[in-house]
Parts: structure tokens; sequence; C-alpha cells
């Protein structure tokens, strides 16, 4: 402001105005743009009690760890659409001391999957076979994965992490409007699914904002896990309710895949981000990490902060960097443990220095150029990202999923828990796109026990090697692109998080080929010099719902929530 006051003294009445304007805004008018400031510790997450869960575990003293497990557990409650028990979970974390470690708690195949599951005998897919029903269903990781997490690096006692869900299940909570009405328009799926009458489906009326829902078999589940952890899932009275329904409705999965399940700690990836920055991501089997890397490898070497935010020039080079990346990905990435994915050609920065020579500043590479494919359009993005950060500034960013809006539909009798839709994420064909309009090939396809591919991006950046950015999303394939252009809006278009996250997005995928533009985002302007390029543009109503928190140079946390695309809270102390 004096700097600004000093520039100005002798010049116009008209900017002493603006000048006295500024600083007679109220503080909260200037502040608005920022999220939720806390010193001590923070959660952003899907749902406010799910953050304020994580946040109550930080006050009684327990670390990150212990308020990412906590957080989980109570999503898996009040957020059923895409938290879980029956789903899958990455985790990225950075301690303070530097060290980072990610673990992977994918579903994986059923020990009797095979790679023509849901091919009719003409080799053609089943409709929905792989998105509805007992066997879309994968062998389910998140439990474990918590479990191991909590094990290696949490320090409040676990059952203390499980009780906060159990409460939420037993005392219920109120729905919001978004809440009822997924609910509502999920009431056919729900039904056609499920051979019993779920308490999800309600046939009086409507399900309205401010009914209360309550889930006492899940509690009773959840009961289970705090007593015997792990074993209180894969094993015992839960596992007999989970194969009990997989039997009924001629699901695969048995009791030896549930006792089998293990969560796999893996090192995550990383790529420098112009001297400063490191940007630390999840390894395969999620796509997420590679991808991003490559996009901020390739982002490198391009003015985008000098081009402007949403400019039609920064749009046409991250959508062509965007194709690219997206082609190697249908192409290249798998299981590490069945695939041998070349993480170290996808991450050489000569490689992705090489393979965008070719994007020309002026017109759209067609997809079919650079590999071809059929499309699709994406009809689900759901998943559920938070983020959390302690006082000794430990950092969690986990992405947990069921894949589709409350997963497969299925609930288990008598154990009140969704089981998800995992399956859809493998290339059920090769070359025929899944439910996210994404195609792969011979990397991804089914095999017994084997992990299927992922875009769950839960990432951490570094700035001068301190902490500086938790952020992850849901969205399927979108959730990439959407990480992407969040930390791409703070480090270049020097938003605030709660900026970063509010900005209008965008997503290209290579497959289909089109830009999905969300609804406002650009000038017509814009618009029209994108179309000259050779682009096609779908308007979209929201792409991803990020919760992420910003370490600030001050050290505070600033705690961002999507809220104009989700019921989130970033909530702190
Ligand atoms: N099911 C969404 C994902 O894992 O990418």
């Amino acid at each position: 402001m004096l700097y600004l006051v000093i520039m100005l003294k002798k010049y116009t009445l008209f900017a002493w105005v603006l000048v006295f304007a500024v600083a007679c805004q109220p503080i909260s008018k200037q502040l608005e743009n920022r999220g939720t400031l806390a010193k001590n510790g923070l959660v952003s997450s899907a749902h406010p009690l799910a953050s304020q869960v994580g946040v109550e575990i930080l006050k009684k003293g327990g670390n990150a760890a212990d308020a990412t497990v906590a957080t989980f557990f109570a999503l898996s409650v009040v957020y059923p659409r895409a938290g879980n028990i029956a789903g899958s979970a990455f985790v990225v974390y950075r301690l303070d001391n530097g060290d980072i470690g990610s673990i992977d708690g994918r579903e994986k195949a059923p020990s009797k999957g095979h790679r023509d599951m849901f091919l009719d005998k003409d080799g053609n897919v089943i409709k929905d076979l792989s998105l509805i029903g007992h066997l879309a269903v994968g062998v389910p990781g998140s439990v474990d994965a918590m479990v191991e997490m909590h094990k290696k690096l949490g320090k409040l006692a676990w059952k203390d992490l499980i009780q906060p869900a159990i409460d939420l299940a037993n005392n219920g909570f109120k729905l919001t409007k978004r809440e009822a009405e997924s609910l509502n328009s999920t009431k056919e799926s729900f039904k056609k699914a499920n051979r019993y009458p779920i308490h999800l489906v309600r046939e009086d009326r409507p399900w309205q904002e401010g009914d209360i829902v309550f889930y006492k078999e899940l509690a009773k589940v959840l009961e289970r896990i705090r007593d015997n952890g792990r074993d209180g899932f894969y094993k015992g009275e839960t596992a007999d309710l989970f194969v009990r329904e997989m039997e009924k409705g001629k699901g695969i999965i048995t009791k030896e895949d549930l006792a089998n399940y293990k969560a796999i700690w893996r090192t995550p990836v990383k790529t420098p981000y112009k001297k400063d920055y490191q940007i630390i991501s999840m390894p395969p089997p999620s796509s997420g990490g590679i991808a991003l890397l490559q996009l901020m490898q390739g982002t490198e070497n391009y003015p985008f902060r000098k081009w402007g935010f949403l400019n039609s020039q920064t749009i046409h080079t991250m959508t062509e960097l965007e194709r690219r990346v997206y082609a190697d990905r249908a192409t290249h990435l798998g299981d590490p443990d069945f695939y041998k994915v070349p993480v170290e050609m996808l991450l050489n920065p000569a490689y992705n220095k090489k393979r965008n020579e070719s994007i020309n500043s002026n017109q759209k590479t067609p997809s079919t150029a650079i590999k071809e494919g059929n499309v699709r359009a994406i009809e689900s993005v759901e998943t559920t990202h938070f983020s959390v950060v302690d006082k000794e500034g430990n950092a969690f960013s986990i992405t947990t999923t069921l894949n589709g809006n409350f997963g497969s539909k299925v609930m288990v009798e008598g154990g009140g828990f969704l089981l998800n839709n995992e399956m859809d994420d493998f290339s059920v064909k090769a070359g025929v796109p899944n439910q996210f309009g994404a195609v792969g090939g011979e990397a991804n396809a089914i095999e017994a026990n084997k992990r299927m591919l992922s875009s769950m991006t839960p990432s951490i950046v570094e700035k001068n090697n301190d902490l500086f950015m938790v952020v992850g999303s849901p969205g399927g394939t979108t959730i990439i692109t959407t990480v992407y252009q969040v930390i791409i809006n703070v480090i270049e278009h020097q938003m605030t998080m709660q900026q970063a996250v509010n900005a209008k997005r965008f997503h290209h995928q290579w497959q289909p080929d089109l830009i999905l533009m969300e609804k406002g985002a650009i000038a017509d302007s814009v618009k029209i010099r994108l179309q000259s390029m050779g682009h096609v543009i779908n308007e979209i109503g929201g792409l991803g719902k990020v919760d992420a928190i910003l370490r600030l140079p001050n050290g505070m946390y600033e705690g961002a929530s999507d809220l104009t695309r989700s019921d989130g809270a970033a909530l702190g102390y």
C-alpha cells in the first residue's frame, strides 16, 4: 500500500480515490480471497463434520497421520458417495524432517478375475457390468492402508481415531442439499443393485436438506475395526457379510481375497520445478503422479505467467501438454507389480522436452496424430481428497475412492457399507473407453490380483526444501489436470490457495479429443481464438473438488476447500 501511495503521490485525483477506496474496505472483504488461516494444524475435506473430527484429533495431541485416519473413517460415514471402507486410498506424506513416503491401498482384481470377465461370447463389452453390481467390485484396500499408516506414523491409540466415526454413524447427521439430491438421483441405481431395501432409498418421499441419516449397521462394522484393526474388516463377521453379499449377487470376491489383501508402501515420484520447487506425488498404480510431473516438466518451457491465467495461448499450450501426457498414460501405465512401467523414461526431462517439440503455437495437434483411440463422454467424476497438516509441519495428502458416485451402488446386507466399482478402472477391453472416456491397453488389462490403474493424485509441493502445498482432488481422469492447474495457479499466477481452488478449470485427456471447459471460464474472444486453432470446446458444470493447504511465508497455514463446487470445509486451530 505504501509503495502504491508513493507511486501515485503526484498523480490524479482518481488514483487517490482508488487508494482511499481500497484502504477503507472492511478487513473481511480484503481477506475474502484467503481461505481458512490456522497456526497449529488444519484439515481440508469434502465434509465439515469430517474436517472437524480431524481437527479435534490434532487438538488432542494427535499428529497429522492420526488426523488423517480419523478423517478418513469419518468420511466413510458422512460422505458415502466416495468416502469408504470398501474402496481404495492413496496417501502421500511429508514429515517435517523432510522424509517422504506413500502408501498404496488400491483395490485389486479378485483371484478369480481375468482379462475377459466383462466381455460377451463375441468379445464385446457387456454394458455396465464393470460399473454396477457385484462383479464391478475390486478387493478393497483402504482400511489396510489406514492400519499400516497408523502403525508406522500414528501417535494416538487406534481406537480413539475410529470412535468419532462410530459416533457419527450412531447419532446421525443432517444431509446437505447436495447430498439429498445425490441420494435421490441414485435411487433407481440403488434399487437395481440391491435385492433388499437399503436405508438410503426412501420410498415415502424424496430426501430433503436437513433430513437426518443414521448408519447403525456401519457403526457395528466400525466397532469391529476399532477393536480388531484390519481383522475387523478383512476377517470374521465383516468378511462373512461381505462374501455372503458376493454370493447373493454372483460376485467373485472370496474370503481368501479379503484375508490376503495387503497395502503396499511405495516410494513417491518427484521432480523439481523451476529451481525452487519440488513436486512429490503418488507413483504407479496411480497414473496421476507421473502425469502431473510430466505436465510440470513440460510447463517449465512456457511463460504462462506472462501469458496470463486462462489466456488462449495458456489454455492451448496446457491442452497440448495434456494431450501428449494422457496418450502416454493410456499406453505405458498400469500396476508396476504386473507390468514394467517405464517410470524413468516418462520422468526424464529430455524425453518430455522431445515429446513436446511437436507442439504448434497456433494449431492444435489432432489426437489421432498422436495415437488413435475411441471416444465417449465422461460420465462420472467422483472420489474424494483431503489434506492435513499438524503444528510440527507434518503433511498428509490423501485421495480415497469407490470410483463412481456411491461405487457399485451395492450395500453389503447387514454391514451397511457400499462397495466400490473400481474394476471399471481396468482397461476392460483394449481401446474401449471406461466411464471416464479413458482408453488403455496391455499395461492395464485385467489379471487376477492386479491393481487397476488410478488417476488419484495426492500431492505435496516443496519450496526451498520446505513444505509449501498439500493438494489433491476427485474427478477420475480429470483429477490430474485439476491438481496441475491449482499448482500452476499458485506458483505462476500468484493466487492465494483459496483463489487457486476457486478459479475456473478446463480439462483435456487426449481421447475424447475435446476440451472440457467449466461454464463461464472464458470470454467469447478466447473461445473463438481456441476454436480457430482447431480445438473443440464442451462446456461442463464443474471439474474436481479440491481440498488443499498452503504454507504461507509467515508459517501460517491457509486451507482451501472447494466452496463453490462442494460442501467441503477447511478447518483449523
Ligand atoms: N476411480 C478413480 C481413480 O482411481 O482414478
